[in-house]
C-alpha cells in the first residue's frame, strides 16, 4: 500500500475534551485535543498553551479536571475552544460540581469527568504538559451498561481537523481482537 507524507502537525485523530480549572473564583473551561494516558498507573496529561486563562487555574489551584463530552455538546465544546476565559466569562457554559476537595470544576453535562491532581509540569515551547494523578473518576448513570461505563453511549467526539466526529461502533475486543488468525 502506498504511503502518502503528510505535513509534520499533529493531524489526530484525537478526543475533544474539556479541561477544567477554577480562574480567580469561577469555574473555566477549555478545549483540548492534546489529553491522553500516561502510564498504567493513573496519569493523564493535558498540554495546555501558557496564555491560556485555564493555566492560570491549574498553577494556581494545582488540580484540573478532564471532561468527556458526547456528540451531543459538540457546539458548546468547540465555543470553549474558540472563546478565552481572558475576555469572555465561561463559568454559565456548563453547570459545574466539585468533589469534597473543591479544587477544580467538573462539567456535570459531559458523560465522563476525571479528577486530576498535577504531579509534574513539563514546559514544551509555548504549552506546559501538566502530568495529572487521578484523584476521582465520575459517570453519568445513564451511560452504564452492566455497571460499566459504555463508549457507544458516551459517544466522545473525536477530532481531526476540520471536523469533529462520533464514534461509531464497536471493531473489535481489547486482548481479543489481536488473538484472531489473521493478526499475524
Ligand atoms: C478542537 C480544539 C482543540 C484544541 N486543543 C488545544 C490543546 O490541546 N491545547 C491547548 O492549549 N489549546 C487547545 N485549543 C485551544 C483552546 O481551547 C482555546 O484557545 C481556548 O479559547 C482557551 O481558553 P482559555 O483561554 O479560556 O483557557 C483547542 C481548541 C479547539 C477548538
Amino acid at each position: 500500500m502506498e504511503k502518502i507524507k503528510l505535513p509534520n502537525r499533529p493531524l489526530g485523530p484525537f478526543p475533544a475534551v474539556l479541561v477544567g480549572a477554577d480562574v480567580n473564583g469561577r469555574p473555566n473551561y477549555a478545549t483540548l485535543g492534546a489529553c491522553g494516558v500516561v502510564s498504567l498507573k493513573p496519569v493523564l496529561y493535558i498540554s495546555l498553551k501558557d496564555t491560556h486563562y485555564t493555566t492560570l487555574g491549574v498553577r494556581e489551584n494545582g488540580y484540573f479536571s478532564v471532561n468527556i463530552p458526547s456528540a451531543e455538546l459538540v457546539q458548546k465544546t468547540d465555543y470553549c475552544g474558540m472563546v478565552s476565559g481572558h475576555q469572555t466569562d465561561k463559568s454559565k457554559v456548563f453547570t459545574p460540581f466539585y468533589d469534597e476537595s473543591g479544587k477544580a470544576p467538573m462539567i456535570r453535562e459531559c458523560a465522563m469527568n476525571y479528577l486530576c491532581k498535577v504531579i509534574q509540569s513539563i514546559p514544551v515551547f509555548d504549552f506546559t504538559m501538566f502530568l495529572g494523578e487521578i484523584v476521582a473518576v465520575y459517570v453519568n448513570e445513564q451511560c452504564l451498561t452492566d455497571g460499566k461505563p459504555d463508549p457507544l453511549k458516551i459517544n466522545p467526539l473525536i477530532l481531526m481537523n476540520p471536523n469533529y466526529y462520533d464514534l461509531g461502533r464497536v471493531v473489535g475486543s481489547v486482548f481479543k481482537a489481536g488473538a484472531a488468525p489473521n493478526a499475524t
